[in-house]
């Protein structure tokens, strides 16, 4: 195994290669005459963070809502923790779903819950903890971990953008996620909170030794948060590869990503 520590740049690790986590193969879906997702293939390792990066309107969103069953691709496969997921069962489906944290592009809290109430709800619903001391421990270690404590006793609306962003990581750190999958986790946030977020996301992955796709766009969160690189262009992927390999790339859809 590797060390995988918080000062360690991430092209300076490799992940466990022969434990593959999530495979996708020859993923297609389209909306009516819209074919979106043309021949999407993907592996990723254990403990590693994998950056799918990609102009918007490229099928990056499509993707991941194929990966948890929120969307139902054409033809392909995707096999994640070893459960075939386009052919389970609903109860199957939810069994897999609790081993995955999904942080949609918006931050998703109840906005008519407190802090803690959202972070409380997943541990009452999927892991049916309700003893008030466990259940203020865990709330309390998950704020810690994204570094909000004194915001437990505060209202959604009271929070900016970043801290939303990291309540909702929490929320999903809480269930013990083996896979992370982080929709855009720094669109709409000042250049100052993405760099939080980016710290935030290697954080996790040192920490919970979670294995993670990141969905991003933008390439300084790439560049911070990726041990390895995916592009997705024209709905093929594309160019595996560290950051400093992919950024060498001279295709005109990808280009200026690296050069704007
Ligand atoms: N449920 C849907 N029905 C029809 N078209 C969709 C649906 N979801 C996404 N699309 C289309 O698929 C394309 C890719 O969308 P999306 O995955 O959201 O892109 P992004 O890479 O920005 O996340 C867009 O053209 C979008 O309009
Ligand atoms: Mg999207």
């Amino acid at each position: 195994m590797n060390q995988a520590t918080a000062s360690s740049s991430p092209a300076a690790r490799t992940a466990d290669k022969d434990n593959v986590v999530v495979r996708i193969r020859h993923l297609q879906k389209s909306f009516g005459d819209t074919h979106v997702l043309r021949d999407v293939n993907l592996d990723l390792h254990e403990t590693e963070n994998l950056v799918i990066l990609g102009r918007s309107g490229t099928g990056k969103s499509v993707l991941i809502k194929c990966m948890v069953g929120l969307i139902i691709p054409d033809a392909g496969s995707i096999q994640i923790l070893n459960y075939d997921v386009l052919n389970l069962s609903n109860e199957e489906m939810n069994k897999l779903r609790l081993h995955i944290g999904f942080s949609f592009q918006g931050s998703a809290l109840y906005d008519s819950m407190s802090v803690r109430e959202n972070l409380e709800f997943p541990l009452k619903r999927n892991l049916g903890i309700y003893k008030s001391k466990e259940l203020n421990e865990r709330v309390m270690n998950a704020l810690e971990d994204v570094g909000l404590e004194d915001a437990a006793d505060k209202m959604p609306a009271e929070l900016s953008g970043g801290m939303k962003k990291r309540i909702g990581i929490a929320r999903t750190l809480i269930l013990n996620p083996k896979i992370m999958l982080y929709d855009e986790p720094t669109a709409g946030l000042d250049p100052i909170t993405s760099i939080e977020i980016n710290e935030l996301i290697v954080k996790v992955r040192d920490k919970y030794k979670t294995s993670s796709i990141i969905i991003t766009h933008d390439i300084s969160s790439a560049r911070h948060t990726a041990d390895r690189v995916i592009a997705l262009v024209g709905g093929y992927s594309k160019y595996e590869g560290t950051f400093d390999e992919i950024r060498k790339t001279t295709d005109p859809e990808l280009e200026p990503f690296f050069n704007y």
